[in-house]
Parts: C-alpha cells; sequence; structure tokens
C-alpha cells in the first residue's frame, strides 16, 4: 500500500473513533458507537500492516502471530468477564497498554539502523523516548495495583506512608534529576543506565500513588489511569512516527481525563483530592463505611404490600437506582415492576445519578441489561424538577446520591454534591437493609422526613415481594 493510501486510511479511521466516542456517550447509540470503532480499528491494523514499515514477509508472519495470540486471550478473558469484573480487566488492559509504551521506548532507544538525525532532532527523539516510558512505567504499575485492588487481591483500604507527599516529591525530583544524565549520555550503554533507573522510579511512584487509594475511589483512579494509557499510546506514536497512534492516543487521553473530572464533580470533590487519596481512613471527615454517624430520629418503615399499594394508587413514580441494586441483582425485578405500573397507566421514570454505584455508567448498563427502555431512563438534571409533580420516588438500594444534606448541611463531607432530591415527591420509599451509611459515610436525614418510608430489606427480595403484591 502506498503512503497516500495509508494516509487516507487513517484519517478515515481517525474520524471513525471520533464517532465511535461520540456514540459511546448515550445508551441509545453507544451499539452504533462500538460498531465504528470495531471498523475504524480494522482499518487502522489492516492499513498499517499493508503499509511500507512492515517488511519482509518474516516479519508480517511474527506479527500476525503476535495477534492470533493476542486476540485468543482477549476473546477469552471478555467472554469470561462478568459485568461486575469489568472495571478491573479495563484496569488489566491499561497496564498492557503501559507495558506496551515501555517496551517500544526501549527498543527505540536500543534500535541500531542508522538515523539522520541534527543534534536538535536526537534529543527531541530522547525526550519521546524518555517520557514515553515514564508514563508507560506508571500506566503499568499503577494500573497493576488497581487491577489488584478492585479484584481483591490487594486490600481496598489506602496505604498512607509517612511523609508520603515528600515521597512523591522526591521520586519527581529524582526523574528529572537522572532525565538529565539521559540526555547527556554519550552512548547507548550509558544512556541504558538512567533509562532504566528511571524506569524503576516511575514503576515505584505508579505502585506508591495508586496504593494510597481507597478501594472505592478507582474508579476515578481507573479513568485516571485510561487517560494515561492514552498519552502512552501518543508518546509512543511520537516514537514510532506514527500519526494516528498520536491521535488515537490524545483521544484516549483527553477523554479518560474528561470523565474523571467528571465524576470528581458529580461527587464534589477535587481531582487532587482524589489522588492525593487517603479517602476511606476514619482519619478524615468522613470514614467511608459502616454506620458511624449514627441514626438521628425516627423512622417509619413500610412493609412490601403497603408499597404496593401505594405504587398501584399513583399516577406518576421515579425510581432512583444505587450501589444497593446491583449488589442485590434486583434490576430483572425492577423492570418487571415498571412493566406491570405501565401496563396500568402509571407513568414510571428512572432519575440515574452520574456516580451512582460504583463505575461510570453502572445503572444504565444494568436497566439496559435487564431491557428497560431508554426512553425512561433521564440523567439528574433532566428529572430534578419535575420530583414536586410525582407521587412516590423510589429509592433501590441508593444512599448518598439522594442525601439532602448534601444541599442544607454545609459542614457534612459531601456538602455541594449534586443530588436527587427524592424528599420532594408526595412519598418516597427507601429500599435497603439497615440504617448503615452509604460509600461517604455520613448519615442521611432523608430516612427522618415525616413523608419517607423506609422498606428494609434485600433489594431483591423485597421487590419479588412488591412485584408478587402488584400481580395480585
Ligand atoms: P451508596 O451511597 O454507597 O449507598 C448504597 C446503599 O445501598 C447502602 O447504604 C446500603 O445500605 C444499600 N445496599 C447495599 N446492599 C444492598 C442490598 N443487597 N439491598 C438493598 N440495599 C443495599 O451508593 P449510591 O447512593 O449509589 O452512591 C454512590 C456512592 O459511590 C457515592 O458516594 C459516590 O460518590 C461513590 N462513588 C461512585 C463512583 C462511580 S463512578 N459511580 C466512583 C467513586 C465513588 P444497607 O447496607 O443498609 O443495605
Amino acid at each position: 500500500m502506498k503512503v497516500e493510501m495509508m494516509t487516507v486510511a487513517y484519517i478515515g479511521a481517525t474520524i471513525l473513533f471520533i464517532l465511535s466516542l461520540g456514540g459511546l456517550s448515550n445508551p441509545e447509540t453507544s451499539r452504533r458507537g462500538n460498531l465504528f470503532g470495531i471498523i475504524g480499528m480494522t482499518i487502522a491494523v489492516v492499513a498499517t500492516l499493508m503499509g511500507p514499515k512492515i517488511t519482509g514477509v518474516g516479519n508480517f508472519v511474527n506479527i500476525m502471530i503476535a495477534m492470533g495470540i493476542g486476540a485468543t486471550v482477549g476473546i477469552i478473558a471478555a467472554m469470561r468477564v462478568q459485568m461486575t469484573q469489568m472495571p478491573e480487566l479495563v484496569a488489566l488492559m491499561h497496564s498492557l497498554v503501559g507495558l506496551a509504551a515501555c517496551l517500544v521506548g526501549f527498543a527505540n532507544f536500543i534500535d541500531p539502523s542508522p538515523t539522520t538525525f541534527s543534534a536538535a532532532e536526537k534529543t527531541i527523539h530522547e525526550v519521546e523516548i524518555y517520557v514515553g516510558i515514564l508514563i508507560g512505567a506508571i500506566t503499568f504499575s499503577g494500573s497493576l495495583i488497581a487491577f489488584g485492588k478492585l479484584s481483591g487481591k490487594i486490600g481496598g483500604s489506602p496505604l498512607l506512608l509517612p511523609a508520603r507527599h515528600f515521597l512523591n516529591l522526591l521520586l519527581l525530583i529524582g526523574v528529572i534529576w537522572v532525565g538529565r544524565w539521559f540526555l547527556h549520555a554519550e552512548s547507548i550503554s550509558a544512556g541504558m543506565v538512567p533509562l532504566l533507573i528511571m524506569t524503576v522510579l516511575a514503576l515505584l511512584f505508579g505502585v506508591h500513588m495508586v496504593m494510597a487509594i481507597g478501594g472505592a475511589d478507582m474508579p476515578v483512579v481507573v479513568s485516571m489511569l485510561n487517560s494515561y494509557s492514552g498519552w502512552a499510546a501518543s508518546a509512543t506514536g511520537f516514537m514510532l512516527s506514527n500519526d494516528l497512534l498520536i491521535v488515537v492516543g490524545a483521544l484516549v487521553g483527553s477523554s479518560g481525563a474528561i470523565l474523571s473530572y467528571i465524576m470528581c464533580r458529580a461527587m464534589n470533590r477535587h481531582f487532587v483530592s482524589v489522588i492525593a487519596g487517603g479517602f476511606g481512613t476514619g482519619t478524615g471527615k468522613s470514614p467511608a463505611k459502616g454506620d458511624a454517624a449514627g441514626p438521628q430520629g425516627e423512622v417509619q418503615p413500610i412493609s412490601a404490600a403497603e408499597t404496593a399499594e401505594l405504587l398501584r394508587n399513583s399516577e406518576s413514580v421515579i425510581i432512583v437506582p444505587g450501589y444497593g441494586m446491583a449488589v442485590a441483582q434486583a434490576q430483572h425485578t425492577v423492570c418487571e415492576i415498571t412493566k406491570l405500573l405501565r401496563d396500568k397507566g402509571i407513568k414510571v421514570r428512572f432519575g440515574i445519578h452520574p456516580v451512582a454505584g460504583r463505575m461510570p455508567g453502572h445503572m444504565n448498563v444494568l436497566l439496559a441489561e435487564a431491557r428497560v427502555p431508554y426512553d425512561i431512563v433521564f440523567e439528574m438534571d433532566e428529572l430534578n424538577d419535575d420530583f414536586p409533580n410525582t407521587d412516590v420516588s423510589m429509592v433501590i438500594g441508593a444512599n448518598d446520591i439522594v442525601n439532602p444534606a448534601a444541599q442544607d448541611d454545609p459542614d457534612s463531607p459531601i456538602a455541594g454534591m449534586p443530588v436527587l432530591e427524592v424528599w420532594k415527591a408526595k412519598t418516597s420509599i427507601v429500599m435497603k437493609r439497615s440504617m448503615a451509611s452509604g460509600y461517604a459515610g455520613v448519615d442521611n436525614p432523608l430516612f427522618y422526613k415525616e413523608n419517607n418510608k423506609m422498606l428494609f430489606g434485600d433489594a431483591k427480595k423485597m421487590l419479588d415481594e412488591v412485584l408478587i403484591n402488584l400481580s395480585k
């Protein structure tokens, strides 16, 4: 394939990747987005394989064998993974991108083929290699630790070494100092020593950074590592002078960074405070788990039969799912209840908070799996003004995302976090097993409101009972 043809193919692939990202931003268009991504990647791989840089049958065969092994592992992993294991699989994939960036960096550095670089070009090329290996090594070790935490192989609680910020600063200064040494090295073997030292420092930094972050903040970290893996791929593109890799890496890098920012904003936390780690230790304002804040009033319990009665007699219902629905795997029963209510002419809608559950789009994925129609699933901002005109708001295993303290209590650890205003409906029903707090570890004044009822028990079990009563 001629270079011009390959450039056209690369531009086509880039457009498809942009369309893919656009499609993935909405559940209704996400399948199309996925398809665009698959076609774009196929074009990119075929154009690269047929391009002028792959010379000789031997090289071609080697690449095909490597691709065959990679594709087999990928297909088996994708077929075996459970929905709840998706974040850990993604973390593992990111570690491979980081490893690839490191290996390409070292291969590029020791490449014996003659180059026609001027002194300035040589320096730029060496900076590309240094930065590429640096980002790659941080992504590699950080992603492996994230995988370990998400899969339970490493404890979820944050590791807080004394003077850990100072330690990070020391590592950064070390990397800059070694970088200067690397750029002044006279030969490949002399440059190898600082390059290896930097790689070890970067690996240590990746481990230390992610070890300091609590298990529940891992979704933000995975999204951040996704961003890093994009920049690592981009750096690899510079090393290999491959424009497509530069552009695609930048797309992944920036979209990952934007997603991390959106998650932090929806939790009303600063990105830096998440990355600095320590949330969930119990030493700060907000313990992460348990009911440390303690109940602050009387609650009104309700039975499944009474819940069914309230739902049956309403005209408009808003369902707010949260982490507990995912734990109980109650989405299919929720879908059946929705069908029954809609058949009776009751208006049913779902309100989704951007950080409901424990990963981006967690609730959307579960509801789509249960085949809840997309057109009744709304984002928080689209629905919040409608609660005063709603008869029943039904909260299924959610807590922080419906906590009025975020609006009313300026001292609350979640003060300022946008929440779904379920308490503004005529009646709100909260379904959970106990009075325990949610991820942020704060008490929820919603439970004690006059128009609020508590349906205690496992969400799946209680919803099954509600369904039986509704069907009677
Ligand atoms: P949470 O505030 O964690 O509340 C979930 C509630 O579900 C708990 O209070 C728990 O109460 C209940 N629950 C657990 N298992 C249950 C079961 N089997 N049946 C019924 N209820 C059950 O969750 P949320 O409201 O979805 O909010 C998400 C939180 O995670 C936010 O604080 C957010 O900042 C944080 N977070 C989210 C993300 C993303 S990307 N989604 C990332 C990082 C952090 P009981 O134990 O009493 O049942």
